[in-house]
């Protein structure tokens, strides 16, 4: 949440740092702004998005080769121009821009009051340009370190300070930086990808690092005050197109991306029908393994339930699944026995590294499932194993997650046949099939056209339900939370023999309801739920696979998806559901890549 950029060279920094800031937008659009320091240091700021920043900055154009950017998602403070930053101290002594949540900022904004400090801003980020200013005493990096010692919480702060001009200064805790270096220039920025089109040489900045930048120079000091040795990577990273190619929207893109982006991932993963994983349990691991927990958020947290049915089936090893935000804090029994799992498309998510911090301080085995190369949570997992589902632009995930899905299946796999449940011939084809998957999604992709029809008739609709039992019933809340976070229309999904405790009564003449049903072991169990909506009023898509009989007379809509075995029927039945949030939020006109109130790296608790 938040970008943040810096540049420091030969070239006019401002449209360098706007350029960044577009391709750090995904992590926040409440408001923009930079400072460029020129003969003074000039500050541009705008509320909403970058293309407001650009207008302002080209009516201005403020001149100089020195300067900090930022892209704001609004914690302390509504997003406007007062409260965008970059946000310059009192007494003109720091401008600064940040990424993060300084937890004691109101104790430390009272002290610096009574002192006589005058705050124009409702953030939290403004108590560290002026408690930079009551402390400066004429050093930068001292300055800096006092400031680290006083604040509690995260950050990831980049300054230009008043008589040094022609340095930046910069420092991080638990918020990710990336220093990038080229021929006489130096960039800071949120993630790497902002910085690709210039330099692929890094570093990856660390918690407690103070950054001193000039054009031809990296100093990295300690919280001791003394200079640290640091290493410049090269990144083997390409610049992802940040085209539409063609498409309306980015979702739109990543929707049809998902063949390509579950084929990248699972291929690696399999060698002559046999699993193979990029990393090394520890010897004897597997045999002692107890338990399996899977931390994440929101559709990652939704692939982690869906793990936990296959896994427990296939390899039958007990596997709890916790949202991250509810694991860091609730004192979970982990040792060294148990594989904690952490999925997530960012690799930056606060909560879930907050959770892969805790579980490796117990002693759990870690394994991270990530798409961002480089990011804090692959850096930090004892495993990784990356999806390789390229860029994801759009707020609302699509290939990432259909990428997680594929490595779910393949570790379920793994997990079973290294338990001795799966022979080799039974694995050699399950990976067969898998392999064949993504021909199956692009089938899936033909739900085009009737999810499109649909989307014209619930696009009105105030709320809806998503039942599904088994396996699907994961899919029902990830089907629920992409369409109510793009479209704005509530719904909630739930597994459907939970109906009659409570939500059906909420069910009346016209109330539509996504029914999943693509086990055949449960489908007659989801026809009855489907019959008693009904019999209520409700509207009813159901979405089963190829070949099932019978739906058509019982739901409004049917949706059929391409057959496969049921563990790896989430590939497919994903897809309309994703299909039907993005044509509905299309319907409605709003914004399908940005949605209100969100950002897509969520690096605050
Ligand atoms: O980057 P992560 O995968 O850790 O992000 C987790 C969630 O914030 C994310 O899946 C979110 O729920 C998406 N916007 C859903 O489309």
């Amino acid at each position: 949440m938040c970008g943040i950029v810096g540049y420091i060279g030969e070239k006019q920094a401002a449209p360098i740092l706007i350029e960044g800031l577009r391709r750090l937008e995904y992590r926040g659009y409440d408001s923009a702004g930079i400072a460029i320091a020129g003969d003074k240091v000039t500050v541009v700021k705008e509320k909403g998005r970058i293309d407001n920043l650009q207008a302002e900055v080209d009516k201005i154009y403020p001149v100089g080769t020195v300067g900090i950017g930022h892209t704001r998602w609004a914690t302390h403070g509504v997003p406007d121009n007062v409260n965008a930053h970059p946000h310059t101290s009192m007494n003109g002594v720091v401008t600064l821009v940040h990424n993060g949540i300084i937890e004691n900022y109101i104790e430390i904004k009272n002290e610096l009051i009574e002192k006589g400090y005058v705050f124009k801003s409702e953030t939290d980020t403004e108590v560290i340009a002026q408690l930079f200013d009551h402390l400066f005493n004429g050093n930068a990096v001292e300055t800096m370190i006092k400031v680290a010692e006083r604040i509690n919480g995260s950050y990831a702060v980049a300054m230009i300070v008043k008589g040094f001009e022609d340095k930046v200064f910069a420092m991080k805790k638990d918020n990710p930086m990336i220093i990038g270096t080229g021929n006489g220039e130096n960039y800071i920025a949120s993630d790497i990808p902002a910085i690709l089109p210039y330099t692929k040489d890094c570093y990856i900045v660390k918690d407690n690092d103070f950054i001193e930048l000039t054009k031809n120079s990296i100093t990295v000091y300690g919280l001791d005050g003394n200079e640290k040795e640091f290493e410049v990577k090269s990144i083997n990273m390409s610049v992802d197109s940040a085209q539409k190619n063609g498409h309306d929207y980015f979702m739109e893109k990543e929707i049809h991306e998902q063949p390509k982006a579950f084929r990248d991932t699972v291929s690696p993963l399999i060698k002559d029908g046999k699993v193979v994983l990029p990393f090394e349990f520890p010897k004897n691991f597997i045999k002692k393994l107890n338990r399996i927990y899977i931390v994440a958020c929101g559709s990652a947290y939704h692939v982690g339930m869906t793990a936990k049915y296959i896994i427990e089936d296939m390899a039958r090893i007990p596997v709890v699944v916790d949202i991250a935000s509810e694991f860091r804090y609730r004192n979970p029994i982990i040792n060294e026995n148990d594989l904690c799992i952490f999925v997530s498309q960012s690799g930056e998510t606060a909560d879930t590294l907050a959770s892969l911090r805790e579980s490796k301080a117990r002693g759990a085995f870690t394994l991270s499932i990530v798409n961002v190369l480089y990011s804090t949570i692959a850096r930090e997992s004892d495993g990784v194993i990356y999806t390789n589902a390229g860029a994801e632009i759009a707020v609302a995930t699509t290939k990432a997650l259909m990428a997680q899905l594929g490595v779910c299946y393949i570790l379920s796999a793994f997990f079973a046949h290294a338990k001795g449940l799966m022979g080799d011939d039974i694995l050699r084809k399950f990976t067969e099939e898998v392999l064949l998957i993504p021909d199956k999604i692009q089938r899936a992709l033909g739900t085009d056209d009737i999810t499109k029809e649909i989307s014209a008739h619930i696009k009105d609709h105030q709320s809806m339900f998503f039942i599904g039992r088994g396996i699907d019933y994961p899919l029902c809340l990830e089907g629920s939370l992409k369409l109510k976070e793009i479209s704005y229309i509530h719904c909630e999904g739930y597994g459907a023999g939970e109906l009659k405790h409570g939500t059906i009564s909420l069910i009346e003449n016209g109330t539509a309801v996504v029914a999943i049903g693509t086990d055949d072991a449960l489908l007659g169990k989801t026809i009855s739920n489907i019959k008693e909506v009904r019999a209520r009023g409700a509207w009813v898509i159901a979405i089963v696979k190829e070949g099932t009989q019978g739906i058509e007379e019982i739901a409004d809509r049917v949706i059929y998806v391409p057959e496969a075995s049921r563990y790896l029927m989430p590939s497919m039945t994903v897809v309309p559901l994703q299909l039907l949030a993005y044509h509905t939020t299309v319907a409605k006109g709003f914004d399908v890549d940005k949605p209100r109130n969100l950002a897509k790296s969520v690096t605050v608790e």
